[in-house]
């Protein structure tokens, strides 16, 4: 199977010096594309800036901004079969980039951000993908009521929840602990390394029948 995975954060400039950004550290994303290349399957991934090394034999893609990664989504879209969408993509962006770096001017600043491009709100509705498309929620509370409701909306077959709240899990860690959330049924995997759960959601990916 052809799999098309999202990983990391994005970076939104304000000027030649600074953006706006979070923590993702790519981790989830670049676990997945190991696990599903591991597996046999042709992967290409599609991540902003990390620190970490790409998977031996996953076909790569950097890209910066939320925009740069919708449009690498979509270019690269044709074929696949199935779409994991793990990136922590920035929900805002400045209205407008300065050429110049902006320079200090009273004790205040208001900052005038935007909309970016909804990736995965996209997938089927503008890009017309029939695939088997998996998406990640990151939420702080009412975990499984918010990821099912994401499901729904972005007519996901599966929604990997996970609980941020928790420092022991998630952003910048190494182990997560999620609920894999389906139209019909969740399924609570116990806590483990990314790299363990990377394969799990890679089995139920290859799995499910997306229409
Ligand atoms: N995502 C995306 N493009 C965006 C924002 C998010 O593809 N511009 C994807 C993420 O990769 C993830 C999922 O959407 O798979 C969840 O992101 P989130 O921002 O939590 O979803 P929202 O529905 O925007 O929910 P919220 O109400 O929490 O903002």
């Amino acid at each position: 199977m052809k799999f098309l995975i999202t990983a990391g954060p994005t970076r939104e400039p304000l000027d030649p010096a600074r953006y706006l950004t979070n923590r993702s550290s790519g981790r989830m994303g670049y676990a997945l594309a190991g696990a599903a290349r591991h597996d046999g399957h042709d992967v290409v991934l599609i991540s902003g800036p990390t620190a970490l090394d790409v998977p031996p034999g996953v076909d790569f893609i950097h890209v910066e901004t939320a925009q740069e990664m919708y449009d690498a989504v979509r270019d690269m879209l044709p074929g696949v079969d199935v779409a994991i969408m793990a990136a922590a993509v920035a929900d805002y962006r400045p209205v407008a980039y300065s050429e110049r770096k902006i320079k200090k001017d009273g004790d205040r600043m208001v900052l005038e951000l935007e909309r970016t491009p909804d990736i995965l709100g996209s997938m089927r509705s503008v890009f017309g993908f029939t695939g088997t498309l998996i998406g990640f929620a990151a939420e702080t509370n009412d975990v499984e009521d918010y990821a099912r409701g994401k499901l729904e909306r972005k007519q996901c077959n599966m929604v990997v929840a996970n609980d941020v709240s928790r420092s022991d899990i998630g952003f910048d860690s190494r182990e997560n602990e999620v609920a894999l959330v389906f139209p019909d049924r969740v399924e609570y995997l116990e806590k483990d390394t990314k790299e363990h759960i990377a394969m799990h959601i890679i089995e139920h990916a290859t799995i499910i029948r997306p229409q």
